[in-house]
């Protein structure tokens, strides 16, 4: 059986820890930003190599993707960088974490919030980037006064502000709260919001952040748990980095879980090497579900990833020893957590929250219940999600208040079919995914929903008529 393995998480929840700069240092904390700081530029046969670019391939071979949703790879988004716009260069830490089910960053930011610090540092300095923001969400006052508190300390021991460390290198970090909108998590909405603007999202092309971000400048945007990655991968380096975890899915990553097993709570694990029954059944993750109770459905990802199903499997394609071509059988509990395999499964990992569904809940309520707060949220922009995220939430109260309709199952997918692809950004897939799979795979469940309405009505009606 797999167990964790704290790397971010590594002194979080420790007896005695605490989230000041002198217990952070005590545990050898700043140590890789000044050993970064020392980097020299190295002489090779096709020029000279700059510390900066030194850190960028280290950040590159470690195969660290970004923990905020997508997956991608941080050293890719990192060398997309317009270096040569003559404009500065941003950095925006996003601490969000609107996704519901997801509640690993805030973990960092409490409890560890110097070593987020120490990552954006060490990537500011690989990005010649001076002015950086953590753009944290409204609901988090604690979160952003402990962020404000270790930044002064960070400060006042020369880590920020002006020739940090003796060097020539120049870093002021700002903590930015929201007003508390899902969408804000969305790189572009938050870059809006930052700017003072109602958080819209901007059409990519030709708004990729990389190339027109903060104030029209290049930007990066990454998440906290890839920026506090970052100070793991230098410590240790790149290629050390990329041992853990599985081929193409490194490192570690913190999985928050929820909904019905005994031992809800975050977990770190080397990507891949748990699956996703380890994670729900293990003694050291959720320790199985409530007695007497059956699994009926997993969200494997936060709300917006695709369901599944208890009980299903999956054929994908994979390599064997030789790395020839092959489709394996897939039972749902075995799939790997990590970002490949849970696609190929036809969902994602996302921002790594899995939400566990037994079978004591009610699926159209579930999906009611995550219909709302995605009409709830829609920025309300583009017309297919304003419109569209709005009609499913109330096709679901109806079908929650007893007046539900055998062709419900279909009307909420061809609505759900109208959104996805057809939006600025991918809130329209987030809101549509889960209508899809919920009704692709509970399939009676809605339509036994719709039968049952009719008939009682059409009982009813035929009571009326003979009165
Ligand atoms: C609707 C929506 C909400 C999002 N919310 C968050 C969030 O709360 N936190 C986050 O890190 N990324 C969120 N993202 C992903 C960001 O747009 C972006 O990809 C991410 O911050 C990049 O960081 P990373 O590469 O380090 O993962 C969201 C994306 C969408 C479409
Ligand atoms: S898809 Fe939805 S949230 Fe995204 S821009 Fe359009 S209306 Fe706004």
């Amino acid at each position: 059986m797999p167990s964790e393995y704290k790397l971010v998480l590594r002194h979080v929840d420790e007896a005695g820890y605490t989230n000041d700069i002198k217990c952070y240092q005590k545990h050898g904390g700043y140590k890789t930003m000044k050993k970064v700081f020392k980097l020299k530029a190295k002489k090779t046969k096709d020029g000279t190599v700059t510390p900066q670019e030194v850190i960028r391939k280290e950040v590159l071979t470690s195969g660290l993707r970004g923990r905020g949703g997508a997956g991608f790879s941080a050293g890719m988004k990192w060398n997309f960088v317009n270096r040569k716009s003559g404009k500065p260069i941003y950095l925006l830490c996003n601490a969000d974490e609107s996704e519901p089910g997801t509640f690993k960053d805030r973990q960092i930011i409490h409890k560890d919030p110097h070593q987020l610090i120490e990552g954006m540092v060490i990537a500011c300095y690989a990005n010649d980037i001076n002015l950086a923001y953590i753009y944290i969400r409204g609901e988090f006052p604690e979160g952003a006064k402990i962020l404000n508190r270790a930044i002064q300390e960070a400060r006042d021991a020369g880590y920020l502000g002006e020739g940090i460390c003796g060097t020539k290198f120049n870093l002021e970090i700002h903590v930015h709260r929201g007003a508390g909108a899902y969408i804000c998590g969305e790189e572009t909405s938050l870059i809006e919001s930052l700017e003072g603007k109602r958080p819209y999202p901007r059409i990519k092309p030709p708004y990729f952040p990389a190339a027109l971000g903060l104030y029209m400048c290049p930007t990066i945007v990454n998440n906290v748990e890839t920026l506090c990655n970052v100070r793991h991968v230098m410590e240790m380096g790149g290629e050390t980095y990329a041992a853990l975890g599985t081929p193409g899915n490194t490192g570690t990553r913190i999985v928050s879980l929820s909904g019905q097993v005994k031992r809800p709570g975050y977990y770190e694990i080397e990507v891949g090497k748990a699956t996703l029954g380890d994670l729900i059944h293990g003694e050291e993750f959720g320790q199985g579900l409530l007695p007497g109770r059956k699994l009926q459905a997993i969200i494997p990802g936060g709300s917006s990833s695709k369901v599944f199903k208890a009980g299903e499997s999956f054929k994908i394609k994979a390599k064997d020893k030789q790395g020839k071509d092959v489709e394996e059988k897939l039972e749902l509990l075995d799939i790997p957590y990590d970002f490949d395999t849970l696609m190929k499964c036809g969902s994602m990992s996302g921002s790594s929250a899995i939400i566990v569904i037994d079978d004591s809940v009610d699926i159209v309520e579930a999906l009611g219940n995550l219909s709302d707060f995605y009409a709830h949220e829609s920025c309300g922009q583009c017309t297919p999600c304003r419109e569209g995220s709005l009609w499913m939430a109330k096709a679901l109260k109806r079908m929650r208040s007893g007046q539900a309709r055998k062709a419900d199952a279909d009307y909420l997918k061809h609505i759900a079919h109208n959104i996805q692809g057809r939006t600025i950004c991918a809130f329209g897939e987030a809101c549509a995914w889960p209508v899809l799979s919920f009704v692709d795979k509970f399939r009676d469940d809605f339509v036994k929903k719709g039968a049952e309405d009719e008939a009682s009505l059409a009982n009813q009606q035929k009571e009326e008529a003979s009165n």
